[in-house]
């Protein structure tokens, strides 16, 4: 019987109803067992292995697994797996698209608001018991209508924050690795344009492109100096694509208005000077986290794992 191995307990009932019903030999590991996952892992030897984007899979656990067939990423970024390595042992990778587009889009947005309407540090304000009365100018932000959002990857998640804040009244820009087809731009009014103006010409910022090597520290010390003074950099897609330490002392000149951050350069650590902030939204990555997306994503990412321990053609495979 073949084994799969699930690196965390996953949300939704239907996770468990396939994991329980396919046929296979299964281990879940326990918040304890997370603790020491490369042993488990190679003590229970899967030949489907269900993995969380914290998890490394990197070439030394792949060789420790000799029968390992695939490797299903429970998001759908799968920066954290040996993906080459993978390719070249004949091991298929799968990852989660689609289900998680709408709710990481909507934490985009949220990031988009929250930093540009000052919402985090206004709300400790109010808890604090600093309310005294309504004032001209307390906690002025920036309005979002008639501005330019700068959308870095017009991928399904960057297009879908594109049509939210088109919602809002901003016109959007977007550098990607190619120009999205006509009917996609014209439906969000977006314009193609090189890396450079969209640095030099956006009054905000989103990312959501995949990290890859190439792309580390896209936004950097120079990047930041060439944005217009007062931008917004809303970031739900990989900390290593922002070197976060010229970001914080760009925050801390207010150089930067504002920054929303759903993820981190080393994550889960933090850059200390972050936290002294106040002009940092600091959200502990919860792009996916609706209980509707995470369960989704639990079936897909199991599906697509059953689907090659099955000899079938699984629906997300990305090597
Ligand atoms: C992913 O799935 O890659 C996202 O980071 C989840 O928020």
């Amino acid at each position: 019987m073949k084994r799969i191995l699930v690196t965390a307990e996953l949300p939704g009932a239907g996770f468990r109803k396939i994991l329980s019903e396919g046929g296979f030999e299964f281990k879940i590991l326990s918040n304890e067992e997370r603790l020491s996952m490369r042993k488990a892992v190679v003590d229970f030897q899967p030949h489907g292995i269900v993995t969380l984007l914290s998890d490394a899979v990197d070439s030394a656990l792949i060789d420790s697994i000799p029968d390992l067939e695939v490797v299903s990423n429970y998001a759908a970024g799968y920066n954290n797996i040996d993906t080459a390595h993978c390719r070249a042992k004949g091991i298929s990778v799968t990852n989660t698209p689609d289900v998680l587009t709408d709710a990481t889009a909507d934490i985009a947005m949220m990031l988009i608001l929250m930093a540009s309407r000052r919402a985090s540090e206004s709300e400790r304000f109010t808890r604090a018991g600093l309310f005294n009365g309504w004032k001209p100018d307390l906690f002025l932000g920036k309005s979002l209508a008639g501005k330019t959002l700068g959308i870095l990857g017009l991928g399904r998640i960057g297009y879908a924050t594109a049509f939210r804040a088109k919602a809002f009244g901003m016109e959007i820009i977007y550098w990607s690795d190619r120009k999205a087809p006509e009917n996609i731009e014209n439906s969000i009014k977006a314009r193609f344009c090189g890396f450079d103006e969209l640095i030099k010409s956006s009054d905000v910022i989103s990312l959501h492109l995949p990290y890859i090597p190439a792309l580390h520290h896209l936004i950097g010390k120079k990047e930041l100096s060439e944005m217009k003074k007062d931008v917004v950099i809303v970031n739900t897609a990989r900390g290593q694509l922002i070197d976060e330490d010229a970001l914080a002392s760009a925050l801390a000149q207010k150089r930067v208005f504002a920054a929303g951050f759903d993820v981190y350069e080393r994550e889960p650590l933090i850059n200390e000077k972050l936290y002294g902030l106040e002009n940092a939204v600091l959200l502990p990555h919860i792009g996916s986290a609706t209980e509707e997306t995470r369960a989704e994503m639990a079936v897909m990412a199991l599906s697509d794992c059953i689907a090659v321990l099955n000899g079938k053609k699984p629906l997300n495979k990305v090597n």
